[in-house]
């Protein structure tokens, strides 16, 4: 099984270490690991410096599905599976687990690579949903409902979503979930950004709370800021959905790594703290970017996000994105993720609103406009 090569790692692969301002990460400026230990409680300190670094229990410490499990309401620790390898980890495991020759899946679009590049590689197909740019990124539930097929066997959404930092209201969220319900399929919902909503009050609840033949993707890399540990999980009720997952990981990552686990288990402790600061990261560089935007009329449009550390600004200039991308990498240092490596061709960029150097990647940008555009 080879699936098609991931554009985005190879995007950062060619530009990210020749350029000053990555401005278009999806994470949040990392967390400091003596700054993480600051935050312990004394049993999971004690866990730390007395951690033996053997094998891990495979479907992850008792005590971190437990924290998991702490951030749903009807999902418990034994519903958790704890992923080594990320949430790109867990949404391998469960496309795996989920679909074979033959099958039909639905997704939402456009799309991070891990909820669909692997689907063609298992021998299964599927059909795109998009999600309407000029309504404020609305996904279309009759749309969903329409692609449905006699084969379809999973749902793949990603709200709060990359790219578009869009968020659906909780009524339209638990719609979708009902519709796949009632059409047999499973909902495979990538939350790795939940918590980065904007408004207070507009976080989703999650899908494994809200359905039997649903799975939520969860990971430490974004609102946490810790994308170094590289832990992710799967949480789903159901239970057969579970134990295939858990013999594929036998061959990917076997057992999440003994460090990573404890620091893990700090982290969804002190979700408060980490959360906040991540949210003041991202919301100081909104009113920046959103200015931006406002500024130059001529030459940027967008729909501002509602939650997630990202925007997806439109470029109205008569220059391809992909060329607009690459003087600015060039020229000024500034990395910004053109809409081709989404499968896209609608003159977008991602700009990522998680880096405390923003403010100095705008003013490249705005430079680079004023030279090159007169914008
Ligand atoms: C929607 C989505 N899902 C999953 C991931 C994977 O996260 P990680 O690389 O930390 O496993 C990302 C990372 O950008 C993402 O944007």
């Amino acid at each position: 099984m080879i699936p098609q090569s991931c554009k985005i790692e190879q995007f950062f692969g060619q530009w990210e270490s020749s350029v000053t301002y990555v401005a278009c990460a999806s994470d949040v400026d990392s967390y400091r690991m003596r700054d993480l230990l600051d935050l312990a409680d004394p049993e999971a300190l004690a866990l730390w410096e007395g951690l033996e670094l053997g094998y891990t229990d495979p479907a992850g410490h008792p005590l971190l599905r437990e924290a998991i499990a702490g951030q749903y309401t009807r999902t418990e620790a034994d519903h958790v599976t704890v992923c080594g390898g990320g949430a790109v980890e867990a949404l391998f495991l469960v496309t795996n687990a989920l679909l074979g020759p033959g099958d039909h899946a639905v997704v939402v679009w456009p799309a991070f690579e891990g909820l669909h590049r692997v689907i063609p590689a298992l021998g299964a197909g599927f059909t795109t949903v998009r999600l309407d740019a000029d309504h404020g990124w609305r996904l279309d539930l009759d749309a969903v409902r329409a692609a449905f097929r006699a084969t379809t066997r999973a749902l793949f959404v990603n709200f709060p979503h990359n790219p578009t930092g869009a968020l659906p209201s909780r009524a339209d969220f638990e719609a979708l979930i009902a519709l796949a319900a009632e059409a047999g399929v499973t909902v495979v919902s990538d939350e790795v950004y939940r918590y980065l909503e904007f408004e207070p009050g507009t976080t989703l609840p999650a899908a494994s709370d809200l359905g039997d033949h649903t799975v939520s993707i969860g990971v430490l890399s974004k609102a946490y800021a810790l994308a170094g540990l590289r832990v992710g999980w799967m949480a789903t009720r159901d239970k057969a959905l579970t134990r295939a997952a858990r013999g594929i990981k036998d061959y990917t990552t076997v057992c999440a790594s003994a460090p990573s686990e404890i620091l893990a288990l700090i982290a969804l402790r002190a979700r408060e703290q980490l959360v906040a600061r991540s949210r003041r990261i991202i919301l100081d560089n909104l009113v920046l970017a959103d200015a931006f935007v406002r500024r130059h009329p001529g030459a940027l449009a967008w729909e501002p996000p509602r939650a997630t550390p990202m925007g997806f600004p439109k470029l109205l200039l008569p220059v391809p994105v992909e060329d607009f991308v690459r003087d600015l990498a060039l020229e000024q240092g500034v990395l910004l993720l053109p809409d081709s490596v989404f499968d896209l061709d609608d003159q977008r960029f991602r700009i990522g609103l998680g880096r405390t150097v923003l403010p100095e990647a705008l003013e490249r940008l705005d430079d680079h406009l004023a030279r090159r555009y007169r914008s």
